[in-house]
């Protein structure tokens, strides 16, 4: 399996690992409720208001009927220990603050509760795509909702509090011999 395959179907099993009422947060136009396991009660978060009219529609096709919350992943609005699983699918890269976003993560878990991610992360010191990541900082920043390439998303969620159980890395192919390191796993509370 190329790179991308390989990081293809393991965030699909990843994501297929979720269970009971799910918090997806980042969940732009609704692009990964296709993976969700059947029985998953479904809330979408998102700040861009743009984006929640597709994800509200994309969410009533795969039957889930609740609103998406019009929140940042830093200020979630739902009480303590509500959820089984969050789900982060390159939103780790946006959020302002990826400290407190984890931070509220935990905190809206369940004891049993699981964080599945799929994040892309810098790609090594040194390296022609960490130079390449550096060059299209400023543009990702300001035109792709605020993406920092160069975030170390990897250590953040070590850091968190949460305890990572799975993490796969995958490096995916760019035009140019770029080659993004993605981080995809599951972490407890
Ligand atoms: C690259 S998109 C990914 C969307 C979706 N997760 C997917 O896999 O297609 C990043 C998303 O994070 C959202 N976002 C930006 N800042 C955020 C924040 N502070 N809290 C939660 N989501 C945020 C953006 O509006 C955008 O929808």
């Amino acid at each position: 399996m190329s790179g991308y395959s390989a990081y293809e179907a393991y965030r699909m099993q990843a994501v297929a690992s979720l269970r009971g009422r799910v918090l997806e947060i980042g969940a732009g136009r609704g692009a990964n409720l296709a993976l969700l396991p059947a029985g998953v009660s479904w809330q979408g978060l998102e700040p861009d208001r743009r984006r929640h009219a597709r994800l509200r529609k994309v969410a009533l096709r795969h039957g889930h009927g609740s609103a998406p919350l019009r929140a940042s992943a830093e200020d979630i609005p739902l009480p303590d220990a509500t959820v089984d699983g969050v789900l982060s699918v390159v939103t780790l890269c946006s959020v302002d603050d990826p400290q407190l976003a984890l931070s509220e993560v935990r905190r809206v878990l369940r004891p049993a509760g699981r964080f599945v991610f799929a994040e892309h992360v810098a790609a090594p010191a040194g390296t022609w795509s960490r130079k390449a990541q550096r060059v299209i900082a400023p543009l990702s920043r300001r035109f792709d909702h605020g993406c920092d390439p160069l975030r170390e998303t990897e250590s953040i969620i070590r850091r968190s509090g949460l305890e990572v159980r799975e993490l796969r890395r995958f490096e995916l192919p760019q035009p140019l011999g770029v080659r993004i390191p993605y981080v995809v796993g599951v972490a407890a509370r």
